[in-house]
């Protein structure tokens, strides 16, 4: 692990007998015949590199890959055991480009796992998306480091895209609020996306969003990291990050309490019209601002009249 091997190299491990050829079409049986010699050499150690390198090739192209590797004997195992294996080189950060690479291909494949209709319920109850926190919760802004966490951000994207409400309730049960903040405040712009992605889709949900609003900590914890990346954005500007967080911000401005607070909090580049020229060529993110504004105007207004009125009751 420590004689970095070149980035997708078989390593200086025995080499794996050759597989079967994979041709396409007629060959088709060859094909699933070498996926499941590799599905094998994972189990081995000295095969398990390159098995893991040409399955996490093929996940693409292979639908069924994902119910595959959760039955298969001893699969889900090595790549837990390929996940846990680097821990002890997060802290001091000393992980290896190739080490990184390495466990980015086991979490590739646990993304078609997280992905799979068959196999997500699976994954969610041994509590898999558990072993990649410790990987969210770096700091190191080295490669190594950007890509283990992309990687992993990625495995929790790919369960919430689906939207189903199991799976906002298993990330609610645990600490994933607090990793993704971390990410939207220091990782690079691609993860900071998919960071903010993951909390937009816990916002959509409802009890997401009551969660989140449920305390002003937190509320006011997912609204001061949103601000800092408009304002970061005003420097660097990224229109698809730009479109997830005022997707974020709407989201908020749906429940009266947050809203209420929006009027109060919500950056001047979003309420004085800077931002819309970055948002030419979407039209979907200038409606959702649009909305946005009005419901928090509206909120103002509905404020304003009611202390109003309390002073002309004097209450
Ligand atoms: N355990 C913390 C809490 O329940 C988790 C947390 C930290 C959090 N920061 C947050 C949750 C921001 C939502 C938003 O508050």
């Amino acid at each position: 692990m420590n004689h970095p091997s070149p980035a997708f190299g078989v390593g200086s491990a025995a080499p794996p007998p050759p597989p079967p050829a994979a041709h396409c079409g007629a060959a088709g049986r060859d094909w699933r015949t070498s996926v499941e010699q590799f599905l094998s050499d994972l189990t081995d150690r000295n095969l398990r590199e390159n098995a893991l390198l040409e399955l996490s090739k093929k996940r693409d192209i292979f639908h069924d890959l994902a119910p595959l590797l959760w039955h298969s004997f001893g699969s889900i195992a090595a790549l837990l055991q390929e996940i846990i294996s680097i821990y002890p080189y997060l802290s001091p950060p000393t992980l290896s480009s190739a080490a990184s690479n390495r466990v980015c291909n086991a979490l590739a494949l646990l993304q078609s796992v997280a992905s799979h209709s068959e196999t997500r319920v699976h994954f969610l109850e041994a509590h898999i998306p558990l072993y990649l926190y410790p990987f969210l919760n770096t700091t190191s802004k080295t490669r190594p480091f950007e890509y283990l966490r992309l990687t992993s951000l990625g495995v929790i994207g790919a369960l919430v895209k689906v939207d189903e409400t199991e799976v906002i309730g298993f990330l609610l049960r645990t600490e994933i609020i607090p990793l993704c903040l971390r990410t939207m405040e220091m990782g690079s712009e691609l993860s900071k996306t998919v960071a903010t992605f993951i909390v937009q889709k816990i916002l959509l949900d409802d009890v997401g969003l009551s969660y989140i609003c449920a305390t002003s900590e937190r509320f006011y914890a997912v609204g001061q990291v949103l601000g800092s990346m408009v304002t970061s954005l005003a420097e660097r500007p990224s229109v698809r990050l730009l479109k997830h967080i005022i997707r974020c911000y709407l989201r908020l401005s749906e429940h009266q309490r947050a809203c209420e607070r929006l009027i109060n909090y919500l950056p001047d580049i979003l309420k004085d019209g800077s931002i819309n020229s970055y948002l030419h060529d979407d039209p979907g993110t200038r409606h959702w601002l649009q909305q946005l504004l009005h419901n928090v105007n509206t909120a103002n207004r509905a404020t304003n009249h009611q202390g109003r009125l309390d002073h002309i009751i004097g209450s």
